[in-house]
Order: structure tokens, then C-alpha cells, then sequence
């Protein structure tokens, strides 16, 4: 008689580090799927405004101009016209020339920071990252074991340099950084750059809100700053750039690319083969056919008022409802506002519970930090709801903190 299977709890178990927290962001995109939480947590545009007909007919007139390429695995880099119409963006962003050679195509700039994980961290590599960091980054680096510094836009560490030196990269988000919002002024932008280079490693500029520039112009990129200083000849420069269409058109493209010198898009061109082949031929010829025709130009003005509008709806529902306890700045783009608690021991972990007891969900900080100990911070996302609901959001919100400081142990609301 064959001896009975093994139970099924006994089989191997996934990798350690699939153990440590990596479901945070699959649970704060579930909860928009649900009608009875206002959900400010998500990092999601508004689906409302998703041009599902121009996308329908840009498919039909891909699939018209590219038949069976569209429906192949394609070249590792991506489509060679829409690298050339990256590179030309990129060129033309940048005042120098950039070629397809400086551009490769992946599946959103998620694969981006996916791939540079793969293709540049041994474990126990230091990366210095912009903090609070993008949970998507420390997520993507994560199975890699990393160490991480902070990235100080003062400069006022005397060892900051002598850090970078030692780092296999910096990682930066200037424009409307997520989780916090801020816009980098140019002089820390070129601060950065000059350490960077006198350190003699790289830096990943990670750029996907360079479209929702709500109050005016940003900065020109780091990318673009290193290219003013050397107009000619290839782009030989230290900054890995990530760029995407998930804010300007849509995240379901799954559209993004690296601009970098050419060594390096080859190492990370290698790395993506064994993850995917190549990214979707199809939609890298709808995106073609949406950048050509113009069409991602004209769609992104009336976006960023409907995304003013509700940026400003939330902040002034902040004002009324939060700012005994908390403080923000406006932020000038991007698709978050950022609030600090007044009080240093505010613990946004525990508010948590009650938020979702008020039907109120938000992002603690204590996620976008590598060591989990940031917890008096939270982030709200002010794109994906109308300002009925950003307003009603706020109003839970307010339940949640007076629940939160009832509940905690020997102090006062
Ligand atoms: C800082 C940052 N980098 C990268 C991404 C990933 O973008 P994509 O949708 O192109 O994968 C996001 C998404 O929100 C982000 O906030």
C-alpha cells in the first residue's frame, strides 16, 4: 500500500523573504475594490477618466499597422519605433541626443526597479534611498537583501559622500515623490549629481509623476542635468532614468521604460530576458500609436484639473477635519499628500485599525520606511476619488483619530 501523502502544511514553504510583509501592497489595491471603504491608500489614478475608446481605436490601428509583430515576443529592448519615440522624448526633455540604444522598453517602471535589482544588488549591497522610500522599490528589492542609507537632499552629513561610495547606487524621486509628495529644487538636484559623480557610482532617477505637474513647470530631471553638462558625443553619464505611461495615459499598458547609457541598458536588457522574453508587443503599439497621434498630449491637461480640483477638495477637508493633529504641505503634483503627526509618539500603525473600523483606509508610514520604525506619518492619495469622497474620507478620518487617542493607554485627546 503507498505510504499516505505527506499533509499538505508540510510542503516546503515559499522564500524567507516572502515572509516579511510583501502583501502590503496587494491589500491596499484590494481595499478600492471596496464600495464601503473610502480608500485614500491605493497609489491609483481615476478610472473614470480612462480613455477606454481612444484605447479601443488606437488598438484596432496598431493591430491594422502591425498585424502579427504586435502579436509576437518581440526584441528584449522593445518595439525599435517606440524606443525611437522614447529616446526623441528623452532627447528632446534632455537639449542632447539620446538613441534607441539608451532605451529600454519593460512592463511599467516597476520592471524597471525589478530588473536593476537583478541585474546590480548582491545581498548585503547598500543602496542609499530617498526617505521616506517608495514601497515598490523596497518590495522589488527586497528578495535581494539589501542594506540601506538615507539620501540627505541637505548635504549636510560631512560622510554622505564616503556613504555613496560604498553604495552599488543612489536612488532618488524628485518630481512628487511617493509616499511624500515634495518637489526637489534644482540646486539638490545638481547637489545630488555632483556627490554622485564624485563618488563615482550611479543614480536611479525614478520618474513616473513627471506628468502631474498640478501648480506649474518642474525642474529639469537629474538626467537632464547631467546632459547639459555634456551635450555631445554618447550619453556615457552615471543616472539611470525610469520613466512610464501609467500616469499620463493608463497603469494597464503596462508601459515604462530605462534611459541610460548603453552598458548599462545591455546589462538590464540581459536581466530582463530571463524574466520575461519581452514585454507586450501589443500594447508597446497602442502606447506608439497614442504618443504619434498626439493623443497622450491632449489627454493629460484635463486630467490634472480634475486632479487639482481634488487635491485641493482633500487639503481643505484636512484643514478642518486633521490639523490639530497633524501637518502637510500642498504638494505641487504628483498623486499624495503627506501629514506628519503633531505629536512624535502619534503611532499611524495602530490608528490603522480604527480607520478601517470608520470604513477609512490610508497608507501608514511605517511601510515606506526600510526599518519599519517611521509610524507617526500617513499617506493619502487624492486621485482616485471624487472630492465627495475625499471629503467623506477626511470626515472618517477624523472619527478614526478621536477613536485612536480614546484608546490610547494614559493620554489625552
Ligand atoms: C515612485 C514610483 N516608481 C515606480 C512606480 C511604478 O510605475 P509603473 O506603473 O510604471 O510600474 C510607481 C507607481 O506608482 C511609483 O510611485
Amino acid at each position: 500500500m503507498p505510504a499516505s501523502p505527506p499533509h499538505a502544511s508540510n510542503r516546503p514553504r515559499p522564500a524567507r523573504w516572502l515572509s516579511s510583509g510583501n502583501s502590503i501592497t496587494q491589500q491596499f489595491l484590494s481595499l478600492g475594490g471596496r464600495p464601503d471603504i473610502v480608500s485614500l491608500a491605493g497609489g491609483l489614478p481615476a478610472a473614470e477618466l480612462y480613455p477606454v475608446a481612444e484605447i479601443a481605436a488606437a488598438s484596432t490601428r496598431a493591430l491594422a499597422r502591425w498585424g502579427a509583430v504586435a502579436l509576437e515576443y518581440g526584441p528584449v529592448e522593445g518595439l525599435p519605433a517606440l524606443r525611437a519615440a522614447i529616446a526623441g522624448r528623452v532627447s528632446a526633455a534632455a537639449g542632447r541626443p539620446f538613441g534607441s540604444e539608451n532605451v529600454l522598453l519593460t512592463t511599467g517602471a516597476m520592471q524597471g526597479l525589478d530588473l536593476l535589482g537583478k541585474a546590480l544588488i548582491d545581498e548585503g549591497d547598500l543602496i542609499v534611498a530617498q526617505f521616506p522610500t517608495y514601497l515598490g522599490a523596497l518590495d522589488a528589492w527586497r528578495p535581494r537583501q539589501p542594506r540601506y542609507a538615507r539620501l540627505d537632499w541637505t548635504f549636510a552629513e560631512p560622510t554622505f559622500e564616503a556613504t555613496l561610495r560604498q553604495a552599488k547606487f543612489a536612488y532618488a524621486v524628485p518630481n512628487y515623490s511617493n509616499p511624500t509628495g515634495v518637489l526637489v529644487p534644482q540646486g539638490q538636484r545638481e547637489a545630488l549629481l555632483d556627490t554622485v559623480l564624485a563618488a563615482g557610482t550611479w543614480l536611479v532617477e525614478d520618474d513616473p509623476y513627471l506628468p502631474l505637474q498640478l501648480d506649474g513647470p518642474a525642474p529639469p530631471s537629474i538626467l537632464a542635468s547631467h546632459a547639459a553638462r555634456h551635450p555631445d558625443g554618447p550619453y556615457d553619464g552615471p543616472v539611470i532614468y525610469l520613466g512610464t505611461l501609467s500616469k499620463s495615459l493608463v497603469p494597464g499598458l503596462r508601459v515604462g521604460w530605462v534611459v541610460a547609457e548603453a552598458g548599462m541598458i545591455a546589462t538590464l536588457a540581459l536581466a530582463k530576458q530571463s524574466t520575461d522574453l519581452s514585454s507586450s508587443m501589443l500594447t508597446q503599439a497602442i502606447a506608439l500609436d497614442l504618443i504619434e497621434s498626439g493623443f497622450e498630449a491632449r489627454h493629460v491637461p484635463p486630467m490634472l484639473a480634475a486632479y487639482r480640483e481634488r487635491r485641493d477638495a482633500l487639503c481643505a477637508a484636512m484643514s478642518s477635519h486633521l490639523s490639530d493633529w497633524f501637518t502637510w504641505e500642498v504638494p505641487p503634483g504628483g498623486m499624495f499628500v503627506w501629514a506628519t503627526a503633531r505629536d512624535p509618539g502619534f503611532d499611524t500603525n495602530a490608528l490603522y485599525a480604527h480607520a478601517l473600523a470608520e470604513q477609512v483606509a490610508f497608507v501608514p508610514s511605517s511601510v515606506f520606511d526600510p526599518d519599519g520604525v517611521l509610524t507617526n506619518a500617513i499617506r493619502l492619495n487624492f486621485t482616485r476619488s471624487s472630492p465627495e469622497r475625499l471629503v467623506e474620507g477626511v470626515r472618517r478620518l477624523e472619527r478614526a483619530v478621536r477613536r485612536y487617542l480614546a484608546a490610547r493607554p494614559g493620554r489625552a485627546a
